[in-house]
């Protein structure tokens, strides 16, 4: 009786603190092909008029043309003075080469330029790159809205030990992602959930945000994962600065992961729950 009724408390308070912090946390924003090739959200601050228009055309139009010696998958640049000025960044995802680098690039400009032209700033996010621009100031500035979650529709075999061994694998990966000096901040890795099913998941931030503001946007996402994808085998959180994504199976460059070990407790349970 007693610990029914003090359960029942603390479902209430539970609830009542949600409530009250709910309208400060942002919504999941923008729209996705039902075969979640792309994300897309042109957002709704200002319309952009026709130079405007222009000097996006050319600025998107330079990512996939662009062939940098130095290979790193991260484009920015800007175009126009004062109210036409634009902003925009470019990541394509850390394993791939520059040639399928430059065919996202091309797809993905394409279908900003077609669904959000007349808009001040947009981002897509594809499943080999993500593109984003803006008015306003972006290069170096951590930016987590708007976001997508993105879960697949299966579930795990073993969800009991499929929950620790993610949220494992992923903050390792943040982790290495965040830590990397070079101009690419990504890792990606596998893991085996016992019972042999296995995750392979990367995570990845613009390498224009500092090692702290990538380690906190990764975070926040591995945090996300549950509301995002809760008990399913697959999944994305994407956001403009960071995005993790973990499937069931091998979806990157096989040389660009490698194993992740799941530490053990002498007791056989899983020594990391968070
Ligand atoms: C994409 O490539 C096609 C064919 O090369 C080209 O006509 C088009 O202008 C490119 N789109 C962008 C946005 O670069
Ligand atoms: C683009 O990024 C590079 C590397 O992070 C940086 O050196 C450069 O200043 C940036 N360009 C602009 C226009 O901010
Ligand atoms: C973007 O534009 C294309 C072509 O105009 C259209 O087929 C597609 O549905 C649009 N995508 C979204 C997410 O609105
Ligand atoms: C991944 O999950 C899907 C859906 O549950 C399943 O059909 C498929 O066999 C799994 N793939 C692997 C490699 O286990
Ligand atoms: C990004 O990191 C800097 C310190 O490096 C910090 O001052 C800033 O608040 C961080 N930005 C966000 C959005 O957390
Ligand atoms: C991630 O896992 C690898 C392989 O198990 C390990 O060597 C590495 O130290 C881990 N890194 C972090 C930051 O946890």
């Amino acid at each position: 009786m007693g610990s029914s009724r003090s359960m029942l408390f603390f479902i209430t308070l539970a609830i009542i603190i949600l409530h009250l912090v709910a309208p400060t946390i942002a919504q999941d924003d923008g729209t996705c092909t039902e075969k979640g090739e792309y994300c897309l959200k042109c957002s709704d601050t200002g319309t952009a008029g026709d130079e405007y228009q222009e000097n996006l055309k050319s600025l998107l139009s330079s990512f996939s043309s662009n062939t940098q010696n130095n290979y790193d998958g991260f484009y920015n640049s800007s175009r126009g003075q004062d109210s036409n000025k634009i902003n925009a960044i470019a990541l394509c995802r850390g394993d791939l080469s520059q040639d399928s680098c430059q065919t996202c690039l091309n797809k993905s400009t394409d279908i900003l330029l077609k669904n959000c032209s007349t808009h001040k700033e947009a981002i897509i996010w594809a499943e080999h790159c993500m593109v984003r621009y803006s008015h306003d100031v972006i290069f170096g500035i951590e930016q987590t809205d708007p976001f997508k979650h993105l879960p697949s529709p299966n579930y795990p075999k073993n969800p009991e030990q499929f929950e620790p061994v993610l949220t494992h694998l992923l903050g390792n990966l943040s982790d290495r992602a965040a830590s990397t000096n070079s101009l690419k901040k990504f890792a990606a890795g596998h893991a085996t959930v016992p019972g042999g099913e296995l995750i392979y998941a990367l995570a990845q931030c613009t390498p224009d945000i500092d090692k702290q503001n990538c380690s906190n946007c990764l975070k926040q996402s591995v945090t996300e994962i549950r509301t995002c994808c809760g008990k399913k085998n697959g999944g994305r959180v994407l956001k403009p600065s960071c995005n993790l994504r973990y499937e069931n199976n091998s979806f990157y460059a096989s040389t660009a992961g490698s194993s992740v070990d799941i530490p053990v407790s002498k007791e056989g349970m899983y020594a990391y729950y968070g």
